[in-house]
């Protein structure tokens, strides 16, 4: 297993998955984020300029851990590390996300929503997983009853989780955070409204756990 991923998931009890619209604005968001005391910021790429809002966030606020999620392949992989950034994430992994993962050499989080799936990252090396879609799946409960057969896998649960759910899953014993994108909603995004994002990231830094 590569310790770099839970090294990643213990620095915060809250990872925010942010999708940006664009750079300038994707460097505010970095530094609010970190401001409230959220370093690990998820970049998902879903947007024309994700990878390009990846690298600015790296370059201009370096203190931040700067991953991208919706990672689906090899050139994605390559494209990021080019960029600078930190760590993968993908909603599920195929043997050659798998692969390409490995000869990327970056730290990868791989989504699970099944034992089997599960089975087969641990078949590949890993023990630590995004639990995703994590409340559509099985929530709080899924992962309570995980915990018996694979008491030694670590689980970030993302989505459909908010500042209110949160906890309920940051007190199981086998998870070390959660994913949400309730702190950088397409809302706070149009209205720029920095300050609050900073509010919000500085509750969910002292979310109980
Ligand atoms: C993700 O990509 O991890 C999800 O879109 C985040 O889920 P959420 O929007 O329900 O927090």
């Amino acid at each position: 297993a590569d310790p770099r991923v839970r090294a990643i998931l213990k620095l915060a009890p809250v990872i925010p998955v942010f999708t940006p619209d664009n750079i300038d604005d994707a460097v505010q968001v970095a530094h609010a984020l970190l401001r409230g005391g959220l370093p690990v910021i998820e970049v998902t790429l879903r947007t024309p300029n994700a990878m390009e809002a990846i690298k600015a966030m790296v370059e201009a606020v370096p203190d931040a851990v700067v991953g991208a999620g919706t990672v689906l392949d090899a050139k994605q992989l390559e494209q990021l590390k080019a960029a600078g950034g930190r760590f993968a994430v993908s909603p599920g992994a195929t043997d050659r996300l798998y692969a390409a993962a490995r000869d990327a050499d970056l730290p990868f989080l791989p989504g699970v929503a099944t034992s089997s799936e599960l089975m087969r990252g641990l078949e590949y090396g890993l023990d630590t997983f995004k639990f995703f879609p994590a409340v559509q799946a099985g929530g709080a409960a899924m992962l309570s009853a995980w915990n018996g057969p694979f008491g030694d896998v670590r689980f970030c649960p993302t989505g459909g989780i908010s500042a209110q759910t949160a906890s309920q899953f940051l007190h199981l014993p086998n998870v070390l955070c959660v994913g949400g994108s309730w702190l950088t909603t397409r809302e706070l995004l149009q209205a720029r409204d920095w300050t609050k994002i900073q509010q919000l990231a500085r509750e969910a830094a002292v979310l109980p756990g």
